[in-house]
């Protein structure tokens, strides 16, 4: 058997795409973090999902974006409405990409996924890929709690602002601004430390 790193999402990959498709949710929070960025900056997108709406705002907004999921549903989904832009079958927890140098990182959906310890390796991992200057933006809610996922029925768990705030600032990432969607979603965008 394939192990799915997806945590269940490449499993409901057609509803997941059906419920997402058309939804702007969180991209008004997504253009202000771009416009952030320098001017065709780079953007690492961990969880792209089918890219719509994040990635697609972030390449609209001019940026170039490498994208990362561990659903080959969602993937295939994604090389088929952005044929041009890189994108990997792999889980957050070994993405190549994090040997790489980005403007900026988002994860958007995708940290509360995770168990614990990986949320927690995630934000080194990150802080590591970004440049001096560098930003991050992710979400989960703001409160510490667990719940199960309305699309996947598994486990998800937010470490709350106290515990992110901690992990950031230990990675060497400040935190600098949090945002609240339409849809409620809440936003922790960071920013790297100068060396
Ligand atoms: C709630 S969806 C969000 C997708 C997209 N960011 C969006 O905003 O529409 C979560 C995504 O994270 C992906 N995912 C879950 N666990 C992952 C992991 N360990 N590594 C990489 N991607 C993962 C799922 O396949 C799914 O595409």
């Amino acid at each position: 058997m394939i192990e799915d790193r997806s945590n269940g999402y490449d499993a409901i990959a057609d509803a997941f795409v059906a419920a997402r498709s058309g939804s702007t949710t969180g991209r008004a929070v997504i253009r202000r973090w771009a416009a952030s960025l320098p001017a065709g900056g780079t953007v690492v997108d961990i969880g792209c999902g089918s890219g719509e709406p994040v990635t697609a705002a972030l390449i609209d907004a001019g940026l170039a974006v490498s994208a990362l999921d561990a659903s080959p549903a969602l993937v295939a989904a994604f090389r088929r409405r952005f044929p041009a832009v890189e994108v990997a079958c792999e889980p957050a927890e070994r993405s190549r990409f994090f040997g790489r140098r980005f403007d900026g990182a988002v994860a958007i959906g995708l940290m509360f996924l995770l168990p614990e310890n990986a949320q927690r390796a995630l934000v080194g991992r990150v802080a590591g890929a970004l440049k001096p200057g560098g930003r991050f933006l992710f979400t989960a809610p703001r409160q510490a709690r667990a719940w199960d996922d309305v699309l996947t029925g598994r486990r998800s768990s937010s470490l709350g602002a106290a515990e992110y705030g901690r992990l950031l600032d230990a990675a060497g990432l400040d935190l600098i601004a949090e945002h609240v969607d339409e849809g409620e979603n809440h936003h922790f965008e960071a920013r790297k430390r100068a060396a």
